[in-house]
């Protein structure tokens, strides 16, 4: 296969000079091009194939142990000036950066192949839609963003010959000599490894690892850190968020977006499976959510994806049944144990652990073996077109016009089950002060602590946050107060005393999600408190819930001490930004803060 298009060309001739591969294969996205990839990979010793009878199509992976999950201090955003980048992001001089990746892909590839893969993000043919090109050695990440994007011919017919792409670099740097056995799992040790965007460029440059956000590099890469940048200079949004349909019994349907970080819980909301007679949820991502104003001044919506790289632990028939369906076949397991009948576990599967699997690591692993059988940030690769409750106009290119923008992330304290903005700039303001605690998502020493992570973007936001918080606030004033989103803050992950669940979560969940619809379609019952709208006690339909009332009133109450140490402690990561924070959040801050303290009920 060959394009026309010129740019695509030199980029692909130059990236082969450096690299040196033995040989450059064009990706056409067909069914026997990936059996032949996967079969290569299976000979090699790289991947399992799964009991066909169980897992028709599917494929087990295990990673280096070095190599499972993003690596957020190996991430880098190399703008022109440190400020660029902002307090939040690595930087470094991108000459500097470009000078030492250099070295390293010099030869990088030598003993491998290098893939071309065109891809889109978005339908083909949307005006939200964007062309990327990731030039990778690994088959794992071919495989994979065949089914995470749209690969191939048609999207490189729709470039053309004078089409734009992001150029997407990628090595597992791992070249090999000329009689050197590969590794099951090739990749670079972490001191070499570099997930580096060049914002300015708009141009990303991958090194070293080969697994999820670090490597399929139409996700995190483009669609979020390029992306966001992108989004601030044409005037839309880069988000880190699902999107789902949710239909009322009388048939009427909201879209819903809702921001929360890695491992918090976007999959499941996005498949939720309703436990309210007559209600239902419709995924159109679960992901990332690319939006922008139509032209009757509602914001639009597409999922730029076109599958689920989704946490395998705790999913389970019983928490996410359609996740389970998406993933019965044609999926690509990372780092879950495999069972002696060739089939996947992992914990919170829904089944006890049978008396021998092979973890993740690839040891025999039996019940009371050390440590966990799949890796916590197990991950599915599944194409959403096997998901039974897409929505069918998950690919509508237009998008679809957002109700309900949601926010939130697992505190154990503090945050009700779900409060509402007084209005855009609160919701924003909302969003600049959400937190979590940090999962296995990244790579982390701080697993469980508590961090800030502005509207979930915070490994993900490609400039200074401060800006991107000022790109919110204009973004709300780019139309009428009335089409515009409303904003709501959820928290699913409250705990008692000994570290158990207050609210079940899951499909309970859609108990929330109707008094949101409810609000955004002006019936809902809600009173005033200092830090926003929240439930009268009866709005939220407790019907067959067996949650104790004193439970619900610890998780719809605001508790002012605890209120009274988060301004605290916002006012300390506000003072982090200095003069950069937009004076906008300083005055809601402040006027939170009178609030609280009875000093005033104005907003
Ligand atoms: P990324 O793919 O990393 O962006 O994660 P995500 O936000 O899509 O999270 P996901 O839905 O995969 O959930 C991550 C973990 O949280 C899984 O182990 C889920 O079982 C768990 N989880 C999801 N929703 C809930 C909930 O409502 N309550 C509780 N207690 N756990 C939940
Ligand atoms: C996340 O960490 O938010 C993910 C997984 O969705 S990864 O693609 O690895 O970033
Ligand atoms: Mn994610």
């Amino acid at each position: 296969m060959m394009t026309k298009n010129k740019t695509l060309k030199k980029w692909v001739d130059e990236m082969a000079h450096m690299t040196k591969p033995d040989q450059v294969v064009w990706i056409d996205g067909s069914q026997e091009e990936n059996d032949r990839l996967l079969r290569q990979m299976v000979d090699a010793g790289m991947a399992t194939p799964l009991n066909s009878e169980k897992r028709p199509g599917c494929y087990l992976f295990r990673s280096d142990a070095s190599d499972v999950a993003r690596v957020e201090n190996r991430t880098f955003i190399a703008s022109k000036k440190k400020e660029g980048a902002g307090p939040t992001n690595n930087w470094i001089n991108p000459e500097d950066l470009k000078t030492t990746l250099k070295k390293l892909y010099d030869g990088s590839m030598r003993g491998r192949t290098m893939y071309i893969i065109p891809f889109s993000m978005g339908p083909i043919g949307s005006r939200i839609s964007k062309i990327g090109i990731e030039i990778t050695d690994s088959p794992y990440v071919v495989v994979n963003m065949r089914i995470m994007t749209r690969i191939g011919k048609t999207v490189l017919d729709a470039l053309g010959e004078d089409g734009e792409f992001v150029p997407c670099l990628h090595s597992v740097g791992a070249p090999l000599a000329e009689d050197q056995k590969d590794a099951i799992w090739p990749c670079a040790p972490m001191e070499k490894k570099y997930i580096s965007h060049f914002p300015e460029d708009r141009l990303i440059w991958s090194y070293g690892s080969g697994y999820g956000g670090n490597a399929l590099l139409g996700k995190k890469c483009f669609a979020l850190r390029i992306a966001s940048v992108l989004a601030r200079d044409e005037g839309w949004l880069a988000e880190h968020m699902l999107i789902l349909s949710l239909r009322n019994p009388a048939g009427e349907k909201k879209y819903i977006a809702g921001a929360f970080p890695s491992a918090c819980g976007k999959t499941n909301l996005a498949m939720l499976v309703s436990t309210v007679p007559g209600w239902k949820v419709e995924t159109i991502g679960d992901d990332i959510a690319w939006m922008k104003f139509g032209a009757d001044g509602r914001l639009y919506a597409i999922n730029p994806e076109a599958g689920f790289f989704g946490v395998a632990p705790g999913t389970s028939m019983n928490s996410n049944p359609n996740a389970m369906a998406t993933i019965r076949s044609n999926t690509i397991f990372t780092n879950v144990a495999l069972t002696d009948d060739g089939d996947v576990w992992w914990e919170g599967i829904g089944s006890d652990p049978p008396g021998h699997l092979v973890d993740w690591r690839g040891n025999d692993w039996r019940p009371g073996s050390d440590g966990p059988s799949a890796h916590p940030n197990a991950r599915f690769t599944a194409p959403a077109s096997q998901c039974p409750v897409m929505a069918p106009e998950w690919e509508n290119p237009v998008g679809v016009p957002i109700s309900a923008i949601l926010i939130g992330g697992r505190r154990p304290s503090t945050i009700p089950l779900v409060h509402e903005s007084f209005d855009w700039n609160h919701g924003v303001f909302m969003g600049s002060i959400m937190g979590s605690e940090i999962t296995a998502a990244a790579i982390s020493d701080n697993i469980g602590q508590v961090r800030r992570d502005p509207f979930a973007m915070l490994p993900f936001c490609g400039y200074h946050i401060c800006d991107y918080l000022q790109h919110w606030l204009n973004m709300g004033a780019r139309t009428d107060a009335g089409k515009l989103p409303k904003i709501f803050y959820v928290n699913w992950f409250r705990r008692d005393k000994n570290g158990k669940w207050l609210w079940p979560g899951f499909g309970e969940n859609s108990r929330v999600l109707k008094w949101i619809f409810e609000r955004v379609s002006g019936s809902g019952n809600a009173m005033q408190t200092p830090i926003g709208f929240m439930p009268t006690p009866d709005a939220i339909d407790l019907k067959g819930l067996n949650v104790p009332a004193a439970v619900m009133r610890q998780l719809l109450t605001i508790d002012i001490e605890a209120w009274r140490r988060e301004i605290a402690s916002v006012k300390e990561y506000y003072a982090g930004f200095g003069d950069k924070l937009p004076q906008e959040l300083s005055a809601q801050l402040e006027a939170l803060e009178n609030r609280m303290n009875g000093q005033t009920n104005v907003r």
